[in-house]
């Protein structure tokens, strides 16, 4: 896997004329289209980067879009994997995240649609992950630890980066964005949930539901980048109102949600 690691660091590098942004922005679904507001541009295919996820999911391309978003450097990562296309994709997922490290990225900002449990953070609102629940069911980091990218036994207790949590709350303000906060719990998918396991999430702490961002966040962690989250919100939780879910209506909740991410993005990488 270093291999491929090495490759792809490389390649990237080629494209990067000696300046490596300290951001990369993961877009979750929908939400590609930030990637649209980058000036000054190099677009490199996931199918180029060896050892990168090739994505199976409509609204998740796999393109690497390298770029100034609001005069800053960013790398924005258009399509990712989810651990319901298979379980065979997280060595993938790991070569993804590993190579944004060995390239020279210190932040890794996670966007992702996601189900709400509170009716005060309905469609259209972004949410910041200030915790989460791991309810996958696995973990991308079981096997044998590579030492070399982080401990076997990574602490989990500032998953979220506080300073960063911070630059957030700040950059939503100034950017006039009003953002909700809450805990994100992370199911296997590819199935919606039902409202009883809705009634038992809401028990459990959580205020956001979604199939994306924890494995990310967790490989993150463990080789040393610092994280932050904001979710779209493009539905209350099954059984929370009579609209029906699927993934088109997760691309329209999206779309609600598109120019409020964009607005609160822009400010926050100028913040950091
Ligand atoms: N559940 C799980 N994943 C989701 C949801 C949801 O309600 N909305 C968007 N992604």
């Amino acid at each position: 896997m270093n291999d491929l690691i090495q490759q792809s660091k490389e390649i990237i590098l080629s494209k990067l004329n000696g300046e490596t942004p300290k951001m990369a922005i993961t877009l979750g679904s929908g939400l590609g289209d930030l990637a649209k507001s980058l000036t000054d541009v190099t677009v490199i295919q996931y199918t180029d980067l060896p050892g990168f996820p090739k994505p199976s999911v409509e609204g998740h391309s796999g393109e690497m879009h390298i770029g100034k978003l609001n005069d800053v450097s960013v790398i924005c990562l258009k399509g990712r994997v989810h651990l319901y296309e298979g379980l065979d994709k997280i060595p993938n997922l790991k070569v993804m995240i590993r190579t944004l490290k060995a390239v020279g990225v210190e932040i890794l900002a996670l966007t992702n649609a996601a189900g709400s449990f509170r009716v005060e953070n309905p469609v259209g609102t972004p949410v910041m992950i200030t915790d989460h629940i791991n309810f996958q069911g696995t973990n991308p980091l079981i096997g044998l630890n590579d030492d070399e990218w982080g401990p076997r036994f990574p602490g989990m207790d500032e998953a979220w980066d506080m300073d960063l949590q911070n630059a957030m709350r700040q950059s939503a303000k100034e950017a006039d964005v009003r953002i909700g906060e809450g805990t994100y719990l992370a199911v296997m998918g590819p199935t919606f949930e039902t409202p009883a396991e809705i009634n038992m999430m809401k028990l459990m702490g959580a205020d956001l539901v979604g199939m994306s961002t924890v494995a990310e966040n967790i490989i993150a962690n463990h080789c040393g980048l610092r994280v932050v989250g904001v979710s779209a919100v493009t539905n209350l939780a099954a059984g929370m109102s009579d609209i029906e879910l699927s993934h088109d209506q997760t691309l329209d909740g999206a779309e609600e949600a598109k120019p409020k991410m964009e607005a609160l993005f822009k400010q926050f990488v100028k913040n950091v």
